[in-house]
């Protein structure tokens, strides 16, 4: 595991723009795991300024993104579809048809997740994937539980994810109870991992996620068995 540390949200931000950029430049028609939240919006902010200065072409690039709460539409401005549209799609030169979320709102969440799993192993998989980590350990909306879960599934999110995620909405009462996530599969089975955390209130889970023991109770260790993983951490 490679552990950075870095003293701003700014140098963070430029060193997940960096390692995503590289991997753009490497390989054009890359497929990247792309995250939502506050961490990285940062991050899109840079690779945005980048494209426009002609430094990184998306032309070739596909997406997917780790998750969606159940029901929102993509005109919902809590939808996941409607911020990666607004901090990244909108802003670089990507073929939007190629931008990939799952579908909070198809009737069948369980059949959503299959027809997720088989895009992207149909896509070849992930090339990097980008995440957060929240206050519990969940990657992606993957909570802490008795176990791992593989494929793309409905989960019934916990209570301090809805009270993390309620800064978003007009009220706590508004937060979806319920979203779709990638699963530990397609996560561990992207050929590189970049994971980035800012605040003091992450340091504890951080810590427990990475040095701690692998278990399901804290989602984010399984990562430890990954072999490219990249940790940006920020304290302040
Ligand atoms: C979002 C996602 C979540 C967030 C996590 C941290 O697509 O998958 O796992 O990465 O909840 O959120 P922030 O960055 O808002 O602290």
């Amino acid at each position: 595991m490679n552990f950075i540390t870095v003293d701003s949200y700014e140098a963070l931000s430029k060193k997940a723009a960096d390692i995503i950029a590289s991997q753009i430049i490497l390989k054009k028609d890359c497929v990247l795991g792309l995250a939502t939240g506050s961490s990285p919006v940062g991050t899109y902010e840079i690779l945005a300024k980048m494209c426009a200065d002609g430094k990184i072409d998306f032309s070739c690039v596909t997406s997917v993104n780790l998750d969606e709460y159940a029901g929102l539409t993509p005109d919902n401005d809590q939808s996941y579809r409607y911020f990666m549209n607004k901090n990244l799609f909108s802003k670089v030169n990507i073929d939007i048809a190629k931008t990939h979320v799952p579908d909070g709102c198809a009737p069948d969440l369980t059949k959503e997740g299959e027809r997720y799993d088989a895009l992207i192993e149909e896509l070849g998989g992930i090339d990097i994937q980008l995440l957060g980590i929240g206050l519990d350990g969940h990657i992606g909306f993957n909570e802490p539980d008795e176990f791992f879960t593989a494929e793309t599934h409905s989960v019934k999110l916990d209570e301090s994810t809805i009270e993390a995620n309620a800064r978003f909405f007009e009220s706590i009462d508004d937060v979806p109870r319920e979203a779709i996530t990638m699963g530990m599969k397609s996560i561990m089975g992207a050929k590189k991992v970049l994971l980035i955390a800012n605040g003091k209130n992450k340091k504890e889970i951080v810590e427990k996620a990475f040095f701690g023991p692998i278990t399901p109770k804290v989602p984010a260790s399984i990562l430890q068995l990954h072999k490219d993983v990249t940790v940006i951490f920020c304290e302040n």
